[in-house]
């Protein structure tokens, strides 16, 4: 059985104040129940202080939005493993359709984050996922295919195995207007056939995938449910704390049928 992860990408929102406040409300609306894996992701910035104020729960991990494929140095601006794990980061976003876009991040470099990633033992939330026109193109597969050998190129089978895969069709992302159950049901078969493909079936069993794009209270329950979706990436309406309980209380009842 897989477990059921949601996560919470804050994007760039969220002042350390802000994140007390929402931290205490999300705690009180969900308690700390172990059936579903629960992230939040802040900015670089108030990573500190959600570590400390969720230290104590089980199920309620920290999650960092990106981080430098090198060790240290001469990289103004840039934030390693290292000083992830200090706060105990566990997660950490890579490949985000934002950052493949507007900072360049390719495949290539996306790889080599990936990798380090997981040298330092922090987890992937490995994000793919197609655009409008790549879509009305008939290209889905094709850049999913693309996206997925190339960032997880070099990777043991365990690490794999401990990659999440977070669908995010950029169409979707922002938008309100999430991909249907149907497909993103069809693109997590087609990432699983995938994972296969690179390793083997059983770690292709054991992976688990996540879809992002205008994930609400409204729309999770019915993603959620379909067989290959193991959780959710919530941008947008994981800003509210009560949003966000209500999508990890959707994940629980639909994973646990
Ligand atoms: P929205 O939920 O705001 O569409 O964002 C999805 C996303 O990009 C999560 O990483």
């Amino acid at each position: 059985m897989r477990k059921a992860i949601l996560a919470a990408n804050w994007k760039m929102n969220m002042t350390v104040e802000e994140t007390t406040a929402y931290l205490k409300t999300f705690l009180a609306e969900t308690g700390d129940a172990t059936d579903v894996e629960v992230v939040i992701i802040p900015p670089f910035t108030a990573l500190a202080q959600a570590s400390k104020l969720i230290s104590a729960s089980y199920s309620l991990k920290l999650g960092a939005q990106n981080m430098s494929a090198h060790k240290s140095g001469a990289f103004t601006g840039e934030v390693s493993a290292t000083m992830l794990r200090e706060l105990f980061v566990r997660y950490v976003v890579l490949g985000h359709s934002e950052r493949r876009q507007l900072f360049g991040e390719t495949d290539a470099v996306i790889n080599e984050k990936v990798r380090a990633a997981h040298e330092a033992a922090l987890k992937p939330i490995f994000c793919v996922g197609e655009t409008l026109a790549e879509r009305d193109g008939g290209q889905v597969e094709a850049v999913l295919s693309r996206q997925l050998r190339a960032g997880l190129a070099g990777l043991g089978h365990k690490e794999v195995q401990e990659t999440v895969i977070a669908y995010e069709p950029v169409w979707a992302i922002g938008t309100g207007r999430n991909a249907t159950p149907q497909q993103a049901q069809d693109a997590h078969a087609f990432i699983r056939r995938e994972v296969a493909a690179v390793t083997d079936a059983a770690v292709a069993d054991k992976v688990r995938l996540q879809y992002g794009g205008s994930v609400k209270p409204g729309n999770a329950a019915a993603l959620l449910a379909e067989p290959d979706i193991d959780g959710a990436l919530v941008g947008g309406a994981s800003l509210d704390p009560r949003d966000f309980a209500e999508i990890v209380k959707a994940g629980k009842t639909a994973k646990s049928r």
